[in-house]
């Protein structure tokens, strides 16, 4: 079918009035040019943007594509991208991509991650119950989903809560879109250096954690103090940014359908099918994967030269309507909303989706249960989200109850 227009620019922001849903340009592709170029850095780059969930699949499965964003014609977030260290091994391909990888499987297997459902349990008590304590318009971001997973992630890790603020604001940096490419490295490398400091620490006073467990398989050999790092720098971001924003779309998405949040009620297995949903519904991570063809690949109609680049729209994919009845509507029941690919497919599929959802299963039913007249103090329109960041969120969620 003929593209619809001229190439269109990848662009994100979304009307005030459809905060929750993707871009409207991007369905219209879907249907009517599913893959097609689209234009990156004001024309400089022409990448292709794949919008189908097959097609999204097909792309994310295959390793005929790279993640490495320093190749010629990779579409960078950022022009000048360099590749950061292997320890941030989603940016890595082959050997050293499953070498490191590796180092962290067992950490991140369900029957480990379900040990910490207690300790996640506890914090979104703690935090909580000293949340309704306030009175007036309160934060929601400040005050319970940024420092729920911040604090479960530095449980995990073995990192210092008292030393959020450096670190949230180095995560900041990573997903703004606006940051240039040496802020982007600079962050990288701020953050990697602070875990080398524990990384080293833990040598003399070991914790239960996995730094510790990192530095073992340090001193066993095969990885680096400095690869430790960066493997703990690496989840210390992904780790908590992502969930955040998940915590807090989440509740105003439940807000705005109120006659859904029953079905948080309903015992583990309803509560594991709503967080498919909402994850396949809000699939946060909307600025698109990135992969660059190492060969020439056919995707749906197109043939993708070796050296193009591509754009994987999964929050578009997710929304297809070939594979997901009703696409746009919330349904906290739906059946078959695990086929999602929030988290990504293939080799690189997301490795800490286990404790993602650990911490959505427990939170969002704890939320309501707890404040069950929670309701937004703003108006939808005035909510600040996140339109210019690689991970899409809220600034600030004035809630009441
Ligand atoms: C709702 C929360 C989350 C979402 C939606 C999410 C989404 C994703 C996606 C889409 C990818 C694939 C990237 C690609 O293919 O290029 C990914 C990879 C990754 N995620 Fe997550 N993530 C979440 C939470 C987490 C958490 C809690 C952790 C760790 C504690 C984590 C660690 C990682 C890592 C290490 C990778 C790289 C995997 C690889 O390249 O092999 N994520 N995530």
């Amino acid at each position: 079918m003929p593209p619809t227009s001229p190439t269109p620019a990848f662009e994100l922001t979304r009307p005030h009035t459809a905060p929750l849903d993707p871009p409207p340009l991007y369905a219209d592709l879907r249907e009517k040019s599913p893959v097609t170029r689209v234009t990156l850095h004001g024309g400089r780059l022409t990448p292709w943007l794949v919008t189908r969930w097959e097609d999204a699949r097909a792309v994310l499965g295959s390793p005929a594509f790279s993640t490495d964003p320093s190749l010629p014609g990779a579409p960078q977030d950022r022009e000048g991208q360099q590749r950061s260290p292997r320890g941030f091994f989603q940016q890595y391909d082959g050997s050293v991509h499953t070498m490191m990888r590796r180092t962290l499987t067992r950490e991140f297997m369900v029957k480990r991650v379900d040990a910490l459902r207690p300790a996640i349990a506890r914090l979104t008590d703690e935090l909580l119950a000293t949340m309704s304590e306030l009175s007036g318009p309160v934060d929601l971001v400040e005050h319970f989903s940024l420092p729920l997973p911040s604090l479960v992630i530095c449980e995990l890790l073995g990192v210092p809560y008292e030393d959020h603020t450096f670190f949230q604001e180095q995560s900041k940096t990573l997903v703004d879109r606006t940051a240039t490419a040496e802020e982007s490295l600079k962050a990288f490398a701020n953050l990697g250096e602070y875990l080398l400091g524990l990384v080293r620490a833990k040598r003399t006073a070991p914790g239960d954690d996995l730094i510790t467990r990192l530095a073992g398989q340090v001193d066993e050999g095969g990885i680096t103090d400095q690869d430790a790092a960066d493997l703990s720098a690496f989840l210390l971001f992904a780790g908590h940014e992502t969930t955040a924003n998940m915590i807090a779309l989440s509740t105003v998405t439940l807000l705005e359908n109120p006659e859904q949040i029953p079905r948080l009620f309903g015992g583990p297995d309803q509560v594991a099918v709503a967080v498919e949903e909402l994850l396949r519904y809000l699939t946060i991570v909307h600025f698109g994967l990135r992969r660059t063809a190492l060969e020439d690949v056919t995707v749906g109609d197109v043939t993708i030269r070796a050296g193009e680049g591509v754009i994987i729209s999964i929050n578009v994919a997710n929304r297809d309507p070939e594979f997901f009845a009703a696409p746009d509507d919330l349904d906290l029941a739906r059946a078959d909303a695990r086929r999602h690919i929030a988290f990504g497919y293939g080799v690189h599929q997301c490795l800490g989706q286990p404790l993602a959802r650990a911490e959505l299963q427990v939170v969002m039913p704890e939320l309501f249960r707890r404040l069950p007249d929670l309701k937004l103090a703003v108006p939808l329109e005035e909510i600040a989200f996140k339109q210019d960041t690689s991970v899409y969120g809220i600034l600030e969620l004035p809630v009441t109850w």
